[in-house]
């Protein structure tokens, strides 16, 4: 068996990328699809986690980022820009340490998860908090492009959607099937718009009888696509989908509508119920808007609109990891015992 080599060596001759691009790889992709037993049951069928959380900087940002920097490398490009909930940033600033080249991000201030921040902060990338929402920082993100000093990395960059839709080859390549329905966040919709595009080249290419519905969920504060219009100010506490104007609004609504899926809000409460569910049945630990895919299955079942032995796939989008201190907010940390025996066994109740 061979090693796992990343998205860009293996997929290359399904990528739109430049035939001298070098390959920019930390080894991404090939995440596990993780069976778990505990929301199958919940739902009665079968579900399994896409868990994108295991990619070299935690969140699926890097399938696009590596496409992006390969190419970015191949046109000369020396600084890379990006606006940001964490994520992307975090991806670009990583991607383009490895590729040698300058990177700005550009995010939300105070409106970022700690650990994406330390990442950007880490891999040196110069970051820049706006008194704004991502939707601003985009707005100039986009500009400043435009001028031709930088490259822009967010997914509004095709290459990153190519990079991205690597994900459903994977995921039929592993169940030897595409599955009946595939459950997403839905920020920026780059996402759903790439996981589609996948779906769809692998019909031909894998020889499938049928694509996915998508089942794309926004948080009910920062639902634009649900409400059909712009949120002026979004607010929810899965920061990483705080969008109020998604930049792939068209390739999201085509995905829903092409499969025969649904884009649906969840609450900050369903989110959060499903979030702590995943890490305490499942033993799986996603960042919040990761978990906001499975709230909406969850929410689904409920209503009775989930087919009984259905094949579910749901995108873990970002590791829990890159969040902490939303786990602090929901569970207290315990106050400290003294150092006996007696005080320690009191406490665990033994
Ligand atoms: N989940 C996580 C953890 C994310 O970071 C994002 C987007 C999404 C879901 C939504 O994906 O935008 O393709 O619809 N994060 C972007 C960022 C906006 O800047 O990191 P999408």
């Amino acid at each position: 068996m061979s090693a796992w080599r990343g998205v860009v060596p293996t997929y290359r001759d399904r990528l739109k990328l430049p035939i001298d691009a070098p390959a920019i790889t930390l080894l991404e992709g090939n995440t596990p699809l993780i069976p778990v037993p505990g929301i199958s049951e919940r739902v009665e069928a079968e579900v399994f986690l896409k868990f994108e959380g295991m990619n070299p900087t935690g969140s699926f940002k890097d399938r696009g980022m590596c496409v992006a920097l390969s190419g970015a490398l191949a046109e000369g490009t020396r600084t890379v820009v990006c606006a940001s909930t964490g994520n992307t940033s975090a991806s670009a600033a990583a991607y383009a340490a490895r590729a040698g080249i300058t990177c700005a991000v550009i995010i939300p201030d105070g409106n970022i998860a700690s650990g994406k921040l330390a990442q950007a902060l880490i891999h040196g990338a110069t970051v820049v908090p706006v008194k704004g929402n991502f939707d601003d920082a985009l707005s100039i993100a986009r500009r400043l492009a435009e001028t031709g000093e930088a490259c822009l990395v967010n997914s509004v960059n095709p290459l990153r959607i190519e990079g991205q839709k690597t994900v459903a080859f994977e995921i039929v390549e592993t169940l030897g099937c595409a599955p009946d329905i595939h459950c997403l966040p839905v920020g920026n919709a780059g996402n759903i718009t790439a996981a589609w595009l996948g779906y769809t080249e692998s019909l031909e290419y894998y020889q499938l009888d049928r694509r996915p519905a998508m089942w794309g969920a926004q948080a009910a504060g920062a639902a634009p696509i649900v409400r059909g219009a712009p949120v002026e100010r979004p607010q929810t506490i899965a920061t990483a989908i705080r969008i109020g104007k998604p930049a792939s609004w068209e390739g999201a609504v085509g995905a829903r509508d092409q499969s025969g899926g649904v884009i649906e809000a969840v609450t900050d409460s369903e989110i959060l119920a499903a979030y702590r569910l995943l890490a305490a049945t499942d033993g799986i630990f996603c960042e919040p808007a990761s978990a906001a895919g499975v709230a909406l299955l969850l929410k689904k079942a409920k209503e009775g609109a989930v087919p009984v032995g259905a094949k579910i796939v749901a995108t873990l989008t970002g590791h829990g990891l890159k969040d902490p201190d939303r786990v602090v907010k929901e569970i207290k940390v315990p106050d400290p015992v003294d150092a006996t025996l007696a005080a320690v066994s009191a406490r665990i109740g033994l």
